[in-house]
């Protein structure tokens, strides 16, 4: 079990027995990179490096908006940082599990366990209802019964405002809505770190408004630290820090 805060959560229950049993988890820091550098085609004539050597560190509860031009690099970071791809060179922790020597097996349960992911497509399954989306990454984990699941996953609309709609199909709902199940869906299993690339880039301003205080109110009841990629200056400035990549490298 590891000290994920979310205290009034009814998943804060969500067993976290199974995480890989590498390294402790709960303190520290919920995300360190030390010297990650990504390069893409490696071996080949266009071999191209991205990101030149990434520090950072994100501390438990950190609202953090991730800005920079188009092409910087921060979409190939998230990735890493996501566990959705390896860096070619450096290290990275999330919860104290040092990943570079982690099988698939270990990086799929630690990626489920630890992170949840709002992308600026939202990527619902239109067909199924608000509710069915949001218990997705709880269907796939398979650690809980039926009825415990529909109530989680009720209980995760209802925070994000959404109880009434969660019959819904997701097709049949507004962008700000969508993005609001995409938010409960990432809070499903209890994730100490939200990755979230663009989650109001394809909103108008009052719904990317509700979408981020949204996330604001994530992180305030439960603790959930926020990495947030944004073009949007004033919601940035409304973050706890910014942190800004410039050609592949952290700057400032
Ligand atoms: N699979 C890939 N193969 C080769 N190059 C890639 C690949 N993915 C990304 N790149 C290159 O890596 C660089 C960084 O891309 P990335 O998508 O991370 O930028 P970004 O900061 O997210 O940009 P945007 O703000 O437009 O989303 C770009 O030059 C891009 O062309
Ligand atoms: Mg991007």
């Amino acid at each position: 079990m590891t000290a994920s805060p979310s205290p009034s959560s009814p998943t804060t229950e969500t067993p976290k027995a199974d995480a890989p049993k590498t390294a402790p988890s709960g303190r520290g820091p919920v995300l360190r990179l030390a010297g990650v550098r990504k390069s893409y085609n490696v071996g080949t004539s266009v071999e191209v490096e991205v990101l030149h050597g990434i520090d950072l560190t994100l501390e438990r509860g950190e609202f953090v908006a991730l800005i920079g031009p188009s092409g910087s690099g921060k979409s190939t970071l998230l990735n890493i940082i996501g566990l959705l791809d390896r860096p070619t060179a450096g290290k990275l922790w999330i919860e104290g599990h040092e990943t570079s020597t982690l099988g698939d097996a270990d990086i799929t349960r630690l990626r489920g366990h630890s992170i949840g992911f709002v992308f600026q497509y939202h990527y619902l399954i239109s067909a199924f209802t608000a509710l069915e989306n949001v218990m997705m990454p709880m269907l796939a984990d398979r650690v809980f019964p039926d009825d415990r699941m529909r109530k989680t996953a009720h209980q995760l609309l209802d925070q994000v405002g959404l109880a009434p709609w969660e019959n819904n199909l997701a097709t049949n709902m507004s962008g700000g809505q969508q993005q609001r199940v995409a938010i409960a869906r990432s809070l499903a299993m209890s994730p100490a770190l939200i990755l979230a690339d663009e989650p109001t880039g394809n909103l108008d301003t009052k719904s990317a408004d509700g979408v981020f205080e949204m996330m604001r109110k994530v992180n305030r009841d439960h603790g959930t630290t926020f990495l947030i990629v944004t073009h949007n200056m004033e919601l940035a400035r409304r973050c706890d820090r910014i942190v800004e990549v410039v050609d592949g490298k952290v700057v400032g």
